[in-house]
C-alpha cells in the first residue's frame, strides 16, 4: 500500500506543538517515529533525527553536539522565526545539521528532506550504529574477520600469545581483545612498553622494589607485573628487553612469581603474558640479542596483523569510523568524504597503517572547510604525482590491477557483483584477482 518496505526509524527530539501536528502525516509515510526531550535521548538509536532548535540549545550547544556525534547519523534542525534571528545561529546549523526546515513546516518539504537525510546515512554506512569506545577491532576485510575468530578462539586460554604485524596495525587492540574476552576481563590489563622505560628502571618497574633497596626508593613500589595480578601482563616491543631483564622475566614465567628489588621473599602472581613485537624476533635469536629460550616461552600461540595496504576495502569504512570517533574530541561535526578523498586514500599505501589513518581524518576534520573532506585536508594531494621508479611493464601492469581493485572496493565493498560489473570482469574472476593480491 506504498508504505516502503525498508523500515526508517526517525527520532525527534525536544518536538513542539507544530511538531505534534506533523508526526501522524510521517508515520503514514512510512516513519517509525519516536520522540523525546533531549535530556532522555539516552541509547535510542534512529535512521534519521530531528531536532526542534531552541534558544537554551543554543546558549548550551555540548548537550546537541553530543548528541549529534553520538549518534552517528544525519540531523534537521528545525527553526522558527525567533530562533532564525539569534546570533551563531546559522555557522552552527551549518556545522553541525544536514539540512534545516523553518516553520511553519511544509510537510511534503519535510518528506523530501527526510528521505534525502536517510539516503545519505545509508550511504555512509551510518544508520543504527551508535559510536563506539573505540576499542573494537573493526574492518570486514577477510584478515580482520579471519583476526576476529582467532581472537575469540585464543582469548578464553591461557597460554602466552606473541602478537606480531608493523607499526600502527592494531597489535595493543588485538592485546586488549584477547584481555576483554577473556575470563580475565574484569581484572586489570598491564600495559608495558619494554622499549620506552629507561634501562636502569625497568627491573624496578617491572618487578617493583623495597623500600630502602637503593638511593632513591623511599617507599615500597608494586611493580607492574605483581600489579596485574588476576588479569593480563601486555609485554609491548618485547624486543627492545635488554638481555639482563629477559633472564629475569624468563625466571618469572617459569616460577611464577617475583621478587622484588631488594626484597628477599618471593611473591606469586598470576598473570597471562601477552607480547607484541614489530621487529622480526627470529633474526634477534640468530644474531643473540634475544634469548632463544625465552622466545618460545613467549611464542606459544601466534597472531599476525595485516597491513592496512593488504585490507584496502577496509579504509573507507575505518575513515568514518574515525571522522565520528574524533569529531567529538575536535568539536566539529562528522564530516563524509569527497569522491577525490576516497579515491587518493584507495590509492595511498598505508606505511603507518591504521594509526596514520587516523590520525589523517582526525587532521581532515579540523581543516575541512566544506560538507566533506577533502583529498587535501587528509594530505593526500599531489602523491601520485611523486612517481614511483621505473620499473617492469609487468610491475606496472600488477600495480594497475591492483589499484582497480581498491579503488572499486571503496565504492562498492558491499557488493561484489556490482563490483565485478564495474570493472567489466565475471566474478569468479574478480575473485580470483582478489585472491591473487591477497585482498579482502
Ligand atoms: N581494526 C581496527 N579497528 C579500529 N581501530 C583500529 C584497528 N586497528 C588499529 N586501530 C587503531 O589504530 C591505532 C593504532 O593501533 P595499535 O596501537 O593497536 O597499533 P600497534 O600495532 O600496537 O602499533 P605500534 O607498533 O606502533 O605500537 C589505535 O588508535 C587503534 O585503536
Ligand atoms: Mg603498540
Amino acid at each position: 500500500m506504498g508504505v516502503p518496505l525498508v523500515q526508517r526509524r526517525l527520532l525527534v527530539v525536544d518536538p513542539c506543538d507544530d511538531c505534534h501536528g506533523l508526526l501522524p502525516g510521517l508515520r503514514t509515510a512510512g516513519w517509525d517515529v519516536d520522540s523525546c526531550a533531549l535530556q532522555s535521548v539516552g541509547e535510542r538509536s534512529c535512521d534519521v533525527g530531528l531536532l526542534r532548535l531552541q534558544p537554551y540549545h543554543l546558549e548550551r550547544p555540548e548537550a546537541v553536539k553530543e548528541l549529534i556525534s553520538r549518534s552517528g547519523t544525519e540531523w534537521i534542525a528545525v527553526l522558527s522565526q525567533d530562533v532564525l534571528r539569534l546570533q551563531n545561529v546559522g555557522d552552527f546549523v551549518c556545522e553541525w545539521f544536514f539540512d534545516f526546515h523553518t516553520l511553519p513546516f511544509d510537510v511534503a518539504r519535510v518528506q523530501v528532506t527526510l528521505g534525502r537525510a536517510f539516503g545519505m546515512a545509508r550511504l555512509r554506512g551510518k544508520g543504527h550504529t551508535p559510536v563506539d569506545e573505540g576499542h573494537e577491532l573493526l574492518g570486514d576485510s577477510r584478515p580482520i574477520r579471519e583476526l576476529r575468530k582467532l581472537l575469540s578462539k585464543l582469548a578464553p586460554t591461557e597460554s602466552p600469545v606473541l602478537i606480531r604485524g608493523d607499526s600502527g596495525t592494531g597489535k595493543e587492540l588485538v592485546a586488549k581483545t584477547l584481555h576483554r574476552q577473556s575470563q580475565r576481563h574484569a581484572k586489570p590489563f598491564v600495559a608495558i612498553n619494554c622499549g620506552a622505560i629507561p634501562e636502569h628502571l625497568i627491573q624496578s618497574e617491572l618487578f617493583g622494589h623495597e623500600k630502602g633497596a637503593f638511593t632513591g626508593a623511599h617507599q615500597r613500589k608494586v611493580g607492574r607485573i605483581e600489579a596485574a595480578h588476576g588479569g593480563t601482563l601486555f609485554l609491548d616491543e618485547i624486543g627492545d628487553l635488554p638481555m639482563e631483564l629477559q633472564a629475569n622475566l624468563l625466571r618469572f614465567l617459569q616460577e611464577k612469581q617475583v621478587e622484588r628489588v631488594g626484597g628477599s621473599q618471593p611473591i606469586p602472581v598470576d598473570v597471562r603474558v601477552l607480547a607484541a613485537t614489530h621487529v622480526d624476533l627470529e633474526a634477534a635469536v640468530a644474531k643473540g640479542s634475544f634469548r632463544e629460550d625465552l622466545y618460545y616461552r613467549l611464542n606459544v600461540l601466534q597472531v599476525v596483523t595485516a597491513p592496512l595496504r593488504d585490507r584496502h576495502g577496509d579504509v573507507a569504512m575505518l575513515a568514518n569510523h574515525f571522522s565520528r570517533f574524533y569529531s567529538q574530541e575536535t568539536g566539529r561535526r562528522p564530516r563524509s568524504f569527497s569522491e577525490d578523498a576516497l579515491v587518493a586514500m584507495g590509492q595511498h599505501l598505508w606505511p603507518g597503517n591504521v594509526r596514520e589513518l587516523a590520525n589523517r581524518v582526525r587532521r581532515g576534520l579540523v581543516l575541512a572547510e566544506g560538507r566533506q573532506i577533502e583529498a587535501a585536508d587528509l594530505g593526500l594531494v599531489g602523491e601520485q604525482a611523486i612517481s614511483p621508479p621505473m620499473a617492469t611493464l609487468e610491475d606496472y601492469k600488477h600495480r594497475a590491477e591492483r589499484q582497480a581493485l581498491c579503488d572499486v572496493l571503496n565504492r562498492h565493498s558491499d557488493n561484489l557483483s556490482v563490483a565485478a560489473r564495474v570493472l567489466g570482469i565475471s566474478r569468479p574472476t574478480f575473485y580470483r584477482l582478489l585472491h591473487k593480491h591477497q585482498i579482502r
